[in-house]
């Protein structure tokens, strides 16, 4: 008789079922949560007693870091939000190495209507944020896309919307930051203060100091954004239409596109407006509504079209199907009777799907799985598409043009002028049968590096530490921690924290 095999079996049950866990156990709690965090924000707003705290919580970071010192700098320092938390499909190895900060900082501070500007506390969220400030009628700039996103993570690693190639990365739209350096004493920088260290902060993932605050520009916000949906059939025309959309000076607030195939792509051209024609308006975050970019599909068969979305709909449009992430997780989840039952629970928390995956869905995920986005000059995106078609076929690929300005720092764009970009999103399982993690991901990365792009952190790289300092610039970054007391026995490099033999 053949023994049954428990362990493939288990594993059988872990992949397969694991929805189950998932509508049983997950979204609940996710939700839960959300209640918690939401309505703890708006009272402590309301009670405008987040500015008094501050001081004193800022303090405290800065007690730590000396505690640190005192006790013979040992080790390095990191901040003790557990790894599970981050947005990113991997955790930290470092945490349980280094010694941990308590960083407690999530709070709105002020808005302030004169200066056009919000202060805000690193571990503000992107739906936090977005929540207070339309609510006021404002809103920032670059809104990234997922609820779960703090403002702290996006200044250290990356952020990037569909209006970015107007106003920037989410390092652009910030005016100050707030800063506990290794020594323990609190610096400010800005364009006119200590600006090699304000330059120095983004992409810099913790290595420079902790931050504790963030100043943030603010715009005016009106109530719906007017989407006009443009299916393309060829690459020819995906090319021309994205790019012309993408350049062109007035107007077009936001610009995407979604490639469904080789040839079939949907662009996305949109503009806020406060008025909505009757009849055109589309609540799209509604629970019971298809996931967005299933929505967007539908164009391709049944042409141009455009409609009203209400703004904040708008800007966590992909939040709910974690742009396509939850296709693999939750197959059901787009069908109408499981929306309207259940939808209003969705997604589940990013962070919670980590901590509970366990080893068979982590080592599917390594073998089967791909997550990048990886930014190139706007002239290359041609070339970029078919090396990411030949290497993974992956659809849907999310295409979201941005500005780079010329400054200094570990961004350079070609040519040495403003360039213009473009973030190339590929998650999901590839379609090619030579698929392979590691050789696979270093020839994407050499393209991108040929082509001086970049590649986003939060992403697993197999770059070697040179491989990594060409495609970033490390010129100020090495000067400003060789001139700040403490940094480089308090932090490691940035590629010490997230080369793929970093995480778990
Ligand atoms: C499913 C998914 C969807 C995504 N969607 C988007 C998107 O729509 N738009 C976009 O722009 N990006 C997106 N990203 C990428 C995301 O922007 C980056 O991963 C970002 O850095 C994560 O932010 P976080 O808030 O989770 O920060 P964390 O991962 O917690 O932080 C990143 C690093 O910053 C450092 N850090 C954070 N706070 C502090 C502090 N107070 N002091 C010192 N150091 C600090 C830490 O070293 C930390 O490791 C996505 C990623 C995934 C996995
Ligand atoms: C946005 O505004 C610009 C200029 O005002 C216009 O050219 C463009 O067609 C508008 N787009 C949409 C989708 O309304």
């Amino acid at each position: 008789m053949a023994s049954l095999d428990w362990n493939s079996i288990v594993k059988y049950i872990l992949i397969h079922y694991r929805w189950v866990f998932v509508v049983v156990f997950l979204l609940p709690l996710s939700a839960a949560y959300d209640v918690y965090y939401y309505a703890r924000s708006w009272l402590v707003f309301q009670l405008s007693s987040a500015p008094r705290q501050h001081k004193r919580k800022v303090e405290n970071v800065q007690a730590q870091v000396r505690a640190w010192k005192k006790s013979g700098q040992k080790t390095y320092m990191c901040t003790a939000r557990p790894g599970w938390q981050t947005i990113s499909f991997r955790q930290p190895r470092y945490k349980q190495t280094f010694t941990n900060i308590n960083i407690n900082l999530v709070d709105i501070l002020e808005v302030d209507v004169n200066r056009q500007s919000v202060w805000c506390e690193p571990l503000v969220s992107m739906g936090q944020l977005t929540a207070m400030l339309v609510e006021l009628g404002w809103s920032i700039p670059v809104v990234p896309e997922m609820d779960d996103l703090t403002v702290g993570g996006l200044v250290m690693g990356t952020g990037i919307e569909t209006s970015s190639h107007k106003a920037g990365l989410f390092q652009h739209i910030c005016l100050s930051y707030e800063l506990v350096l290794a020594d323990g004493s609190v610096v400010t920088c800005s364009q006119e203060q200590n600006q090699d260290l304000f330059y120095s902060v983004p992409w810099s993932y913790g290595t420079l100091g902790f931050l504790t605050a963030v100043e943030i520009k603010i715009i005016p916000a009106k109530r719906f954004v007017r989407v006009d949906y443009a299916p393309c059939h060829s690459r020819q025309l995906l090319l021309q239409r994205f790019s012309a959309a993408t350049r062109q000076e007035d107007g077009n607030q936001f610009v995407e596109a979604l490639c469904f195939s080789r040839d079939t792509a949907v662009v996305m051209v949109c503009n806020m407006t406060d008025s909505a024609e009757p009849g055109k308006v589309n609540s799209i975050g509604r629970w019971y509504k298809p996931w967005f970019f299933k929505h967007v599909q539908s164009f391709l068969v049944s042409g141009p079209a455009y409609e009203f979305i209400p703004l904040r709909d708008y800007y966590h449009r992909h939040t709910r199907s974690i742009f396509w992430e939850l296709q693999d997780i939750m197959p059901y989840e787009n069908n109408a009777v499981f929306r309207y039952v259940l939808g209003w629970l969705v997604p589940p928390k990013v962070s919670l799907l980590k901590l509970t995956q366990g080893e068979a869905v982590k080592e599917l995920y390594e073998q089967n799985h791909f997550i990048q986005d990886m930014l190139v000059p706007l002239n290359t995106l041609g070339e970029a598409l078919d090396c990411f078609h030949k290497e993974v076929q992956i659809y849907p690929i999310w295409l979201c043009p941005f500005l780079l300005p010329a400054r200094p720092g570990m961004l350079q764009p070609a040519g040495g002028k403003d360039a213009l970009y473009v973030d190339i999103g590929t998650y999901g399982v590839p379609r090619v049968q030579n698929f392979h993690p590691v050789d696979t991901t270093r020839r994407v990365e050499q393209f991108v590096r040929d082509k001086k792009g970049f590649q986003m952190l939060y992403a697993d790289s197999y770059m070697t530490r040179e491989e990594f300092r060409a495609m970033f610039d490390h010129s100020l970054y090495d000067k400003l921690r060789e001139k700040y007391r403490d940094t480089t026995t308090a932090f490691p490099q940035v590629y010490d924290k997230i080369c793929r033999k970093a995480r778990i």
